[in-house]
């Protein structure tokens, strides 16, 4: 399965100059995106994660299956706001502004591995912050992965923990 030729490059979205890699017709396509959960849970499963995380809102796409797949449960890394209960939050600086993204303080017990998971890791900054959120909660992080990686950005150099991604554009 070439999942790549489910990938498509919108040009101009969401401003003008930027390529926007849409995952929209690999999730259309049943057998794509069952082989694209094949092989993330063969990247994530040495890990030996007892949780997986997602960051919304594509990262959810990624990670509950993914989850289903390991037969794991998920916790949900959510914009402000969103969520019940006590929560922690995280801010991150985007190229313009900053982002912030918050989770349930009681999802994981002290020292549990957990593996995030996104739909792509573009300047990396998203998956810093989930993966230092994480660990705020307790979590052992031991890996994170998502579908598509731009290489050109090096975000793979602000993650400290191993990385893989099942597409890389550069
Ligand atoms: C996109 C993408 C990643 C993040 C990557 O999410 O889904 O989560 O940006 O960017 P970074 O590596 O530069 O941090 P977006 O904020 O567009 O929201 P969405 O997932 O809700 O569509
Ligand atoms: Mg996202």
């Amino acid at each position: 399965m070439d999942l790549r030729a489910h990938i498509r490059g919108i040009p101009d979205f969401p401003k003008p100059g930027i390529l926007f890699y849409d995952i929209s017709t690999l999730l259309r396509n049943g057998p794509a995106w069952r082989a694209a959960m094949a092989r993330l849970a063969a990247i994530v499963r040495p890990h030996r994660p007892d949780l997986l995380a997602g960051i919304e809102s594509r990262g959810f796409l990624v990670a509950a299956p993914l989850a289903l797949e390991l037969g794991l449960g998920f916790i949900m890394l959510r914009k402000p706001n969103k969520l019940p209960g006590l929560t922690i939050g995280l801010n991150y600086a985007l190229e313009y502004g900053t982002d912030r993204i918050e989770m349930q303080a009681d999802a994981v017990q002290k020292g549990q591995r957990v593996v995030l998971l996104d739909d792509l890791l573009a300047t990396g900054g998203t998956m810093a912050a989930g993966i230092n959120l994480l660990r705020q909660a307790g979590a052992v992080v031991p890996a994170a992965a998502a579908l598509i990686e731009l290489t050109f950005l090096g975000g793979r150099a602000r993650l400290d923990v191993p990385f893989e991604a099942l597409i890389a554009y550069d």
